[in-house]
């Protein structure tokens, strides 16, 4: 695209973009996240995005799912659950979509976030929600609080009213797309995910691998770009920091052998944490 000018997504441009925390900050400093998804049979997605949230440096994690709040998280119990009723959107980064399912009451959500949150994480689900309601397109298109989405293709292509295969042949074209007509950067995810502005600019992501390529590893992006968005307050940054994070912790652990074969989306969560605390 002669038009398009395309960046790398690389680490050096990325590193002055998280300023060392001051002393005296508390965790009202680094943003509340409210994760919406985990519907039955997908509740563990919503989990793995509350607890990518919590090793990427939010500071408080609520988590709401559809199947039903547990009483907690065993391994992290200081994510906070809160039954659907009952959670607070306003003021707070909401994450939602993973295993959020398209019932009725996901729908229901997903306006009100779209509604009220301050900013937002758009993935899986709701995206499937989205692409399929000409009013929730509306009302995202007519936000101007911050916004990232983050579709695999085969959810790209629902939103884009085209086939898988037209996507990934035109990568480029459709995260730009992607990011105008949903006024949103989009991570348009896959091997080198791009990542895109509403007014066009674009960056190529140069981390990851197959390692990326099992269930629950897009939950994880969508947690980290969320507490992200909640500590830099700037989509595109947020976005593009999740994204080379994301893929770096998968190429280091690749590196001492604990994949590609085997890795799991838990795994990252450490190695995720390490290289933004080297950033
Ligand atoms: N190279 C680099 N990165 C990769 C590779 C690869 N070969 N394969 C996958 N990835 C990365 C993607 O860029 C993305 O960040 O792994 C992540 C996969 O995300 P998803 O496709 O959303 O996978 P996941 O969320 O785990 O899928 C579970 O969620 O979105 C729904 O329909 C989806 O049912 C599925 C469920
Ligand atoms: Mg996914």
């Amino acid at each position: 695209f002669p038009e398009c000018h395309s960046y790398l997504n690389q680490r050096t441009s990325l590193f002055p973009l998280l300023k060392p925390r001051k002393q005296n900050s508390h965790k009202g400093s680094f943003g509340d996240i409210v994760v919406l998804g985990g519907a039955k049979g997908m509740a563990g997605a919503a989990i793995l995005a509350a607890r990518a949230a919590q090793f990427a440096g939010a500071g408080r994690i609520y988590c709401s799912m559809l199947a039903g709040a547990p009483a907690y998280d065993s391994l992290h119990p200081e994510i906070m659950f809160r039954k659907v009723g009952e959670i607070s959107l306003p003021g707070t980064t909401v994450v939602i979509g993973p295993g959020l399912g398209t019932s009725n009451l996901a729908h229901a959500l997903l306006s009100k976030a779209i509604l009220t949150a301050q900013a937002l994480v758009i993935d899986a689900d709701a995206l499937n929600l989205i692409a399929v309601d000409s009013k929730l397109r509306v009302l995202l298109h007519n936000r101007n609080t911050p916004c990232i989405i983050t579709p695999h293709p085969l959810e790209a292509a629902r939103l884009l009213n085209q086939s898988a295969a037209d996507i990934q042949n035109n990568r480029l074209l459709a995260a730009r797309e992607l990011a105008r007509q949903f006024n949103a950067v989009a991570i348009l995810k896959g091997s080198g995910s791009i990542i895109c502005d509403p007014d066009g600019k674009l960056f190529i992501n140069t981390t990851g691998n197959p390692a990326l390529a099992s269930g629950g590893t897009g939950d994880v992006l969508a947690g980290v770009a969320g507490a992200l968005l909640a500590q830099l307050g700037n989509s595109m940054d947020a976005a593009r920091m999740a994204a080379w994070v994301h893929g770096h912790a998968a190429d280091e652990l690749v590196m001492r052998g604990l994949g590609p074969i085997g890795l799991s989306a838990s795994e990252l969560l450490p190695e995720i944490r390490l290289h933004i605390n080297k950033l």
